[in-house]
């Protein structure tokens, strides 16, 4: 198993860059089937849902549709901070659209209930959620449930593939767990 050191903390790889190109394409292939004959609004939760995103919206088949990034910040190191900073705000109406929130991770589920609420209040007409992991334990509320997931993971603190710690390692192609 590879290892790799980030700021003096061991990781060890948990998912592969094939295994994550398998939970892609299977999130993919559901929207795809789900939102024929639509037109979604995919909003993407910058910084770390940007990898998903990129590979998710080329992996859809036979659909039409629109891009739009926001930025939010609840974390600060490996600990949620319970508070939401909108800090790029979105550039596109929903009115009306189908939107999908795409994102890194759901761990307790804050950040996306939070957006939400403001696409509700901006009056899509749908809203649903993409993300590539999701903590089930760590939920905080059962109607924050991601609606398409790629991968569901224990509590553990992971890095890679868009996900950092204090702004690194978004880069590496695998997905690392932190090893106690
Ligand atoms: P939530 O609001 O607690 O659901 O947290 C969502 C955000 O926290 C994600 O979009 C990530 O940016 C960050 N996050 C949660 N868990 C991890 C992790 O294990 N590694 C890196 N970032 C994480």
């Amino acid at each position: 198993m590879k290892t790799i050191n980030e700021q003096g903390y061991t990781f060890q790889e948990w998912l592969s860059p094939e295994q994550i190109a398998k939970d892609v394409q299977q999130v993919a292939d559901r929207i795809s089937e789900d939102y024929k004959g639509k037109e979604p609004l995919f909003v993407v939760v910058l910084n770390g849902a940007f990898v998903f995103a990129s590979d998710l919206l080329r992996a859809l088949k036979g659909i039409h549709c629109d891009v739009t990034f926001t930025r939010v910040s609840s974390y600060s190191g490996m600990a949620s901070t319970g508070t939401l900073d909108v800090i790029v705000p979105l550039q596109k109406s929903v009115k009306q659209r189908d939107v999908i929130i795409v994102e890194d991770i759901v761990d307790s589920g804050l950040t996306v209930n939070r957006l939400k609420a403001e696409l509700q209040a901006l009056e899509a007409n749908s809203i649903r959620v993409a993300t590539m992991l999701f903590k089930p334990n760590k939920l905080e509320r059962k109607d924050a449930k991601p609606d398409y997931i790629g991968h569901e993971i224990t509590d553990d603190f992971v890095i890679g593939y868009g996900l950092d710690f204090d702004g690194y390692a978004r880069n590496l192609p695998a997905i690392y767990k932190i090893k106690k």
